[in-house]
């Protein structure tokens, strides 16, 4: 019986392995899979945001694990030079409720810029209380990508009331948050200070109520991503253009087709990547599991962009090709 038992355990081990060496091997991102790190444990980077410094890609995001402390928040750092592979460099955050919000405080959505002038690294992220009333950004700093952050404050950006932050940075370096507040039913686009410690003006206010706001600038248009107010659950994320950051925007339109709810996720960022041959937008979104957040998955596909059209397809494994920037559909 012991002996059967333990085959039984070898096999397990064995085929768990086998299937983190072929998702290695065959270099496809599997929308809605684990996603394993170098170490093997699913990334946790949830409601998350990338930057690139040099040839490496951080990608920051909530750290969800199972075992977290619960009375602590966490962000997550990981790093990859194919966007495929993610080797985990640092919980970048790590506090205890700064703010003295009560135990179920809340930090979401963490967001990285790098600033050129002061050569440090600067974090926003939505700080709030249990029952979200707080609403303010918070603002954390490093000199180091993959640093411990040291938390400076939280405000509410421009006196607005704050949740859902999104990240948005220009072909010109230009750096900017979006934020999403209730009051006004709607999202702003605002412009960081010289040192990004704090959010200078307003470039444009969109009167949709959306969140998990996401921009990108492609081929001479701007293309917004935001999703509905229905917290944890889907709903059909839309998008709209505009010729500047400022507006005018168009109408919001679907990305899918609305019955999918996203494809059961929820917008974060869209990632754009440049290479020799052309230009790929990747849609980054979050697969939520409220009840066990540190399962929740990550749903990212190359969109189908440009003439002020988007669509997010049919999720499928993929794979990029960053010295070229183009993106293949698995056979
Ligand atoms: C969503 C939001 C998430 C989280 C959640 C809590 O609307 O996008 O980041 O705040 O609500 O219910």
């Amino acid at each position: 019986m012991f002996r059967f038992l333990s085959l039984v355990t070898l096999y397990i081990i064995f085929s768990g392995l086998n299937a983190f060496a072929q998702d290695a091997s065959k270099g496809l991102i599997q929308p809605g899979a684990i996603w394993p790190d170098n170490k093997g444990n699913h990334v946790q980077a949830h409601g998350g945001g990338i930057i690139k410094i040099k040839d490496t890609y951080y990608w920051f995001g909530e750290y969800r694990a199972q075992d977290n402390d619960t009375s602590y928040r966490y962000v997550g750092c990981y790093s990859s030079k194919d966007l495929t592979h993610w080797t985990f460099r640092n919980k970048v955050i790590n506090i205890q409720d700064p703010e003295n919000l009560g135990y179920r405080w809340v930090l979401e959505r963490p967001k990285v810029f790098y600033n050129a002038k002061t050569r440090k690294y600067v974090m926003y992220m939505h700080i709030d209380d249990a029952r979200y009333k707080v609403a303010r950004v918070g603002v954390a700093v490093c000199d180091r990508v993959d640093g411990d952050y040291q938390y400076v404050k939280s405000f509410r950006p421009l006196g607005y009331e704050s949740r859902d932050i999104g990240q948005f940075v220009d072909d010109d370096g230009s750096a900017y948050l979006i934020f999403e507040s209730r009051p006004s039913k709607g999202f702003y686009i605002a412009r960081l200070t010289d040192d990004y410690m704090n959010v200078d003006k307003e470039v444009c206010f969109i009167h949709a109520p959306l969140e998990g706001g996401a921009v990108v600038h492609y081929k001479g248009l701007y293309y917004a991503i935001g999703s509905a107010l229905t917290g944890w659950r889907p709903n059909p994320n839309k998008f709209a253009t505009a010729k500047s950051l400022a507006g005018p925007w168009s109408e919001f339109k679907d990305i899918a087709p609305p019955e999918t709810n996203t494809y059961s996720s929820q917008s974060t960022m869209i990632l754009k990547v440049t290479g020799t041959k052309g230009t790929t937008a990747i849609f980054m979104g979050d697969i939520w599991k409220p009840k066990e957040q540190w399962d929740s998955r990550y749903l990212w596909m190359p969109l189908e962009i440009g003439d002020g059209k988007l669509k997010l397809p049919e999720p499928k494994p993929w794979s990029i090709n960053l010295k070229t920037g183009q993106y293949k559909l698995a056979p």
